[in-house]
């Protein structure tokens, strides 16, 4: 496992941060009223954060359940919920109506889902998820992140 990385918490929690700052972009495009820069910031917001949550629920909720069935299910909501919310901006992105205050609080909302999981079920990742979790779990993350750009993070983690 020589290739697996030592700080995959870290790395899950810049990839909230990321999510968080390119959706704070959507403010600023939308008040210079730059339709491609809203469009492109908000693409790239969606994709990482369905991603990262896509990647949680395949590789990493179903074997935390086992352990914490009631914070597993809590987590599932809160992706519920922003799928939900990431659907709502979407709309307004393409209608091109971005309010502020819906920005700000989805991003509070990501922060602090972000801080929950570092709690809990990080913590628990660095120590317990199964090798081959951990594998698909990587994989796939630095897959998601190249395809972003992110080469160095793709790289180190
Ligand atoms: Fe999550
Ligand atoms: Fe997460």
């Amino acid at each position: 496992m020589s290739d697996m990385p030592r700080d995959l918490a870290d790395a899950l929690a810049q990839d909230h941060e990321d999510v968080a700052r390119r959706l704070e972009g959507l403010v600023a495009a939308a008040r210079a009223d730059d339709r491609e820069a809203l469009a492109a910031a908000f693409a790239q917001a969606e994709e990482g954060l369905l991603a990262h949550m896509n990647a949680e629920e395949l590789y990493v909720l179903p074997a935390f359940s086992v352990v914490d069935a009631k914070e597993a299910k809590a987590l599932r909501a809160e992706h519920a919920r922003l799928r939900e919310e990431l659907g709502r901006l979407g709309l307004g992105v393409e209608l091109h109506v971005v309010r502020k205050e819906h920005v700000d609080q989805l991003v509070a909302f990501v922060r602090q889902h972000a801080e929950r999981e570092r709690k809990l079920m990080y913590k628990w990742i660095d120590t317990s998820l199964p090798p081959e979790n951990l594998r698909a779990l990587v994989t796939r993350l630095r897959a998601a992140w190249k395809a972003r750009g992110f080469a160095a993070r793709a790289k180190s983690a």
